[in-house]
């Protein structure tokens, strides 16, 4: 999708976005009149999100967009709004100029950024593929934007695609070999800013990453751990981004029941948004240096597969009993978090689907936040509401840690039926003593169920704007 700070072709239908403090205004204008008689004849009136089609003075197509009360519009908002423009123009229009004089300088990026994913389809494997997408969007009159500001737009937009294409893509396809391969071809496109590194069960073993053997053992897709080094800062240290990467999670011997389990496709979207964000920092080349590290796994029950009760000790030393074969991310996580060591982070964030209960917390809306740093928990808070991809602080005090108390190991890989996305995340904690952490779960805001069942992207969007944001401070 391209985008322009012109009108490319002046004849292109445009989309004018107006409030209704302005219509009177705008239908006093001469050039305006054949649009002012439709106005009347529809009663419009520039209320939030209505829409009215006509033709202008020279003839060519014109939306009017409502924007309702300008004082009461905000990001939410600015998003259906996207989606109103898109929806209305797929499949009709290949271009089209939108008309951004009367939008709030700060929502102007974020419509850019809406519109873009808003245009996003995933038809590679239907028969009857979607006719006409979207290519090419002009804005016009929108004073904040600059060509900057349209080249982050669009490689943000590639790297979160990227990683819904990931998302979406089923678990018979998008196994971990694939996972591995996919982080081959990013580094081969992004030779002299990447370097990818694929480990193999043996090399995996020889390490002593028991815990994630654990969960990969029990398929013949078998596991990867994988890491992506961008560098583009020199000598600075890190930040590392740890992504869960279950590529299908049916849970093992302790198994799902069979509802929805095929939105167990989406267990990798933490590894998913890690690719993403590789790759939308490719594209923009941020001044920064940052390695991505995936835990690529199936969870399988199969005769190899791990059993409830079954002790491991994992890469810190720490011994694990996996009292439930489900609670798999946290295993996956644990000793890749212990791998990262290697890497000398200034600091780590793990991106999981990781539980239902933070989906029962916090919905689809906010990804949640388990983070002990005062400083890094504002970074990340800010960087979500400036991309407008936010993420809840959620507590993880040491109260949390006795649920995790086991008979026979270091700890268990569960705690009680309450808390389950905190207990989770302080089982997390205990491996990661060596450096500064922030935990996102993202099992709610990884995908969307229902008639608009699909990975979102997300959290690609925050992740970039709070690497955009250090590579500013720098
Ligand atoms: N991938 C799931 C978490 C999940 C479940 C995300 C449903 C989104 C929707 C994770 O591996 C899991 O199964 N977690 C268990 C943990 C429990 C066994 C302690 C859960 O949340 O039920
Ligand atoms: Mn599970
Ligand atoms: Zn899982």
């Amino acid at each position: 999708m391209q985008f322009h700070l012109h009108q490319h072709d002046t004849k292109q239908p445009t989309w004018m976005l107006i409030t209704s403090q302005q219509l009177d205004h705008l239908k006093s204008q001469a050039d305006f009149a054949p649009l002012a008689t439709l106005i009347d004849a529809y009663a419009f009136k520039a209320d939030f999100n209505e829409v009215l089609t006509g033709v202008n003075s020279q003839g060519h197509i014109v939306y009017l967009l409502g924007l309702g009360d300008s004082e009461k519009l905000d990001a939410t908002k600015t998003q259906k709004l996207a989606t109103t423009i898109v929806k209305n123009s797929q499949n009709k229009h290949e271009a089209i100029s939108v008309d951004c004089a009367n939008l709030a300088e700060k929502l102007q990026p974020l419509l850019v950024q809406a519109i873009s994913q808003a245009n996003y389809v995933f038809d590679e494997n239907k028969s009857e593929k979607s006719k006409a997408v979207l290519n090419h969007v002009d804005f016009v009159n929108a004073k904040a934007l600059t060509q900057n500001d349209l080249d982050y737009c669009k490689a943000l937009h590639q790297g979160q695609s990227f990683a819904r294409d990931l998302g979406n893509r089923p678990g018979n396809v998008c196994i971990p070999a694939y996972l591995a391969e996919q982080a081959i071809e990013l580094g081969k496109q992004y030779p002299e800013l990447l370097k990818v590194t694929v480990l193999e069960t043996k090399q995996i073993q020889a390490l002593g990453m028991n815990a994630f053997l654990a969960v990969a053992q029990g398929s013949v897709n078998e596991g990867r751990v994988i890491t992506l080094e961008y560098k583009a800062a020199g000598e600075q240290k890190p930040v590392v981004l740890v992504g869960k990467g279950i590529t299908f999670d049916t849970g093992g011997i302790s198994i799902k029941p069979a509802a929805s389990m095929d939105e167990m496709r989406f267990d990798m979207c933490g590894a998913a948004s890690v690719l993403g964000v590789m790759r939308a920092l490719c594209e923009a080349k941020l001044p920064i240096n940052v390695v991505g590290a995936i835990a690529a796994a199936e969870n399988m029950p199969s005769g190899n597969a791990t059993r409830p009760g079954d002790v491991v000790k994992s890469m810190s030393g720490q011994t694990i009993e996996i009292l439930n074969t489900d609670a798999e991310g946290r295993l996956v996580l644990c000793d890749t978090l212990t791998y990262v060591k290697r890497f000398e982070p200034e600091l780590v964030i793990d991106i999981a689907t990781l539980t239902g209960a933070c989906v029962v917390a916090l919905g689809k809306v906010y990804s949640g936040l388990f983070c002990d740093d005062e400083q890094l928990t504002a970074q990340l808070r800010q960087a979500g509401e400036q991309s407008h991809d936010r993420v809840w602080h959620m507590p993880m005090a040491e109260d949390y840690q006795d649920g995790l108390k086991s008979n026979f190991a270091d700890m268990a890989n569960i705690a009680g039926p309450y808390g389950g996305a905190i207990t989770a995340a302080c089982f997390l904690k205990r491996f990661t003593k060596d450096y500064t952490w922030a935990h996102l779960d993202i099992a709610g805001s990884a995908w969307l169920s229902g008639d608009a069942k699909g990975a979102t992207g997300r959290p690609v969007p925050m992740l970039m704007q709070f690497l955009a944001n250090r590579a500013k401070k720098a």
